[in-house]
């Protein structure tokens, strides 16, 4: 018996969303981001889940959801960090931040900390460049950042 089904919210999301691609194959990203946002990751057991509402066979599911790196395979930390690491954010000071990250919590790119709060990631351009260095922080942007405002958020973070 398949253990993931979606909120009611979310349930209802998707038939709004079924109506605007029919297609299975275009209807799929929004099927799975809604699924990464009812638990923050994507199970083996919600991939069926959303195999079976598209119809589609668990094997298409997991192409899509293993080919973008947004969606995450596994379960994550509370807050999700994602440090842009391409050219306009190196060169603005992200090492600096990466660097922090790894001296203050303790992670690098790809771990989670041990208590289970902040995952951190690597990604390429997120294109905010005019607000180099940046990065986000459970999908909302914060641009301009510092050593010091990344260590002020942090701390803000229950
Ligand atoms: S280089 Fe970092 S957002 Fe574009």
């Amino acid at each position: 018996m398949n253990t993931f089904t979606y909120t009611k919210e979310n349930e209802e999301s998707f038939q709004i969303q079924l109506k605007k691609y029919p297609n299975s194959d275009s209807m799929m990203l929004p099927a799975l981001w809604l699924v990464q946002e009812q638990i923050g990751w994507v199970s083996p057991e919600a991939m069926i889940f959303v195999a079976n509402k598209l119809k589609k066979a668990p094997i298409e599911v997991h192409s899509f959801a293993s080919f973008y790196t947004m969606f995450n395979l596994k379960p994550i930390g509370t807050y999700h960090i994602e440090l842009c690491k391409t050219l306009s954010c190196m060169m603005m000071g992200s090492r600096d931040l990466k660097k922090f990250m790894k001296d203050t919590i303790g992670i690098e790119p790809g771990q989670t900390s041990e208590d289970g709060k902040f995952h951190f990631s690597e990604v390429e351009c997120m294109g905010a460049c005019g607000g180099a260095p940046m990065f986000s922080l459970n999908g909302a942007y914060h641009e301009n950042q510092s050593v010091e405002s990344l260590e002020k958020l942090l701390k803000e973070c229950k």
